[in-house]
């Protein structure tokens, strides 16, 4: 290791960066739609639920796993199970024959892909899953999510200089068509975005933990959090916003089928930044003092608040403004820009600058923990300098950002890839872009999320995790947890009983090792289609 390693200044530097990571789109895009498509409140209490079983063992064994060793992600696996594993070979193995089995059913490219991940878990056991979990993974998803990121900084440029004065979806549409597809007139202009976002990450980086993430941190979240409230107050006093509330919140739980369940287990994962080395590297710069259950319950309250707020902030403008809510970047980029020119009052340009300026925060917050954990293991593992470190990270990050921004136009633009991907999986996906979604969000990320509560559970083991957990969390982890409850802590003879019958370390043990891993099987399942529930 060259340079000694940074941590953070204290709970509330860790617990702000932690929230920049966790807060972003899929907070401000993709939980208020789902809210409101399946059961509103309803909706809310099964996410809520999720997020514990899930979302909650799974951030703290990250966590934990990184603060255990101070490392990143491979090196992590690597000093916990320095040893050969046989459950690591038996899942490598397994792998493997998958990848046999997909080429003798002619599925050459998949089938020659998963076989070198199978001979890759063969070969370096978990730390094979610090590989594709804290490198791979990263590196592939902030090439895409650099693009999303340089929208939001177009969009936050435009707001601005007063140019999203929409009058008709139509006009929304035909303004971020050329953007989103990276028409060739507009390519630069894309290229650009994505550059521009890519950059200030790396700026933030350079600075390093403490200076860069924490410092950066500790402004944006709280005034993300400001102009959301501002977002809020006018959006829900606009005539016609109770509509909007009803859409979002009132529960209906008619609508809660089991396809709604995987949604919310899906983005309980996807919220907390999990399954991509982030929490990992995070975890690595916690002191030991830290009391790791307290941090995480309070950054599941925010970002929870956060998904909430996002919500009250669209819908009831949406509604009010007579427009039909949708998802993604067709909410983001069409419907709020026109529906908040349409306020009437003439400050049309305001809310929108106030949104976009959330958004851009948002997705820049995230942007920097992805790029982090690249720049860590460079770091870590071939001993460079940070500045190094972020400027490669920098350079490599951008070519397959600017890669993905015009393969969205055609991929008439990138022809060699498209010879490449067409002789290996017959036809070429529709873009880069969406290849990089779909192969991380519904493969990699859930992958990660079974490998790594297996590894907790059954190879690092329970007892372990709990002793690194254990410091700086006080007694309350073995404190019966009805006694914690009741508020019966410290009554003599009940209070400090040291018995480890459901307590939340035990808890946490049983959860890790049989209920997270099993229900994200379910969703992994359900995502790559060998499962269909309706
Ligand atoms: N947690 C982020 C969100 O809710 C997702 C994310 C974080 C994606 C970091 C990529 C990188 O939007």
């Amino acid at each position: 290791m060259s340079e000694k390693r940074e941590h953070w200044s204290g709970n509330w530097g860790f617990l702000m960066a932690l929230a920049g990571s966790a807060i972003g789109l899929g907070n401000i895009w993709k939980f208020p739609y789902v809210t409101g498509k399946y059961g509103g409140g309803a909706f809310v209490l099964v996410y809520l639920c999720c997020i514990m079983v899930i979302g909650l063992p799974i951030l703290i064994g990250e966590l934990t796993i990184g603060r255990a060793t101070g490392q990143n992600p491979i090196g992590a696996f690597a000093a916990l199970c320095p040893k050969r594993s046989k459950l690591a070979d038996f899942l490598g193995g397994l792998v493997l024959l998958s990848g046999i089995a997909l080429i003798t059913f002619s599925q050459i490219g998949y089938g020659v892909l998963v076989m070198i991940l199978g001979a890759v878990i063969l070969y370096g056991g978990w730390k094979a899953i610090g590989l594709i979990s804290g490198v791979i993974t990263p590196f592939l998803i902030l090439g895409y999510y650099g693009v999303v990121g340089g929208w939001t900084l177009i969009y936050a440029v435009k707001a601005v200089t007063g140019n999203l004065a929409f009058r008709t979806a139509a006009e929304a549409q035909a303004a971020f068509l050329p953007i989103q597809e990276a028409a060739p007139g507009t390519w630069w202009y894309v290229i650009g975005g994505q550059l521009a976002f890519m950059t200030l990450c790396g700026i933030i980086l350079w600075f390093g933990v403490k200076k860069g993430i924490e410092r950066c941190s500790k402004v944006l979240m709280p005034s993300l959090f400001v102009l959301l409230i501002v977002l809020i107050l006018r959006s829900i006093s606009l005539p016609g916003a109770s509509a909007g509330l009803k859409f979002f919140l009132s529960p209906d739980f008619s609508k809660l089928s089991a396809e709604a369940v995987l949604v919310a287990l899906g983005q309980a994962f996807y919220t907390l930044s999990l399954g991509m080395g982030i929490t990992i590297v995070y975890g690595s710069y916690v002191k030991k003092g830290t009391n790791l259950p307290k941090s995480v319950l309070q950054l599941i309250g925010l970002d929870t608040m956060v998904a909430m707020m996002a919500g009250l902030a669209i819908f009831p403008a949406v509604f009010a403004m007579g427009f039909e809510p949708a998802a993604g970047e067709g909410l983001v980029f069409q419907i709020l820009p026109t529906a908040f020119n349409m306020i009437p009052g003439g400050l049309g340009a305001v809310w929108s600058t106030v949104f976009f300026i959330a958004v851009a925060i948002a997705a820049l917050t995230s942007g920097i923990s992805l790029m982090e954990v690249i720049v860590s293991v460079l770091i870590d593992y071939f001993g460079m300098k940070r500045s190094a470190a972020v400027l490669l990270s920098w350079i490599s990050v951008s070519v397959l950002g600017v890669l993905c921004s015009i393969s969205m136009s055609s991929w008439e633009n990138i022809p060699w890839m498209e010879k490449a991907l067409t002789s290996l999986f017959g036809a070429p996906p529709e873009s880069l872009f969406l290849t990089l979604d779909n192969l991380t969000a519904n493969w990699f990320l859930p992958a990660a999320g079974m490998a790594i509560s297996i590894f907790l559970g059954w190879v690092w083991g329970v007892r372990n995790a709990m002793n690194e957990i254990r410091q700086g969390a006080g007694r309350e982890l073995d404190t019966n947890f009805f006694i914690l409850l009741s508020g019966m802590r410290g009554e003599s003879g009940y209070g400090d009983s040291y018995k480890h019958i459901f307590t939340p370390a035990s808890i946490w043990g049983f959860f890790i090792r049989f209920i997270t891993p099993i229900s994200v099987m379910f969703v992994f399942l359900n995502m790559t289609g060998a499962i269909k529930f309706n």
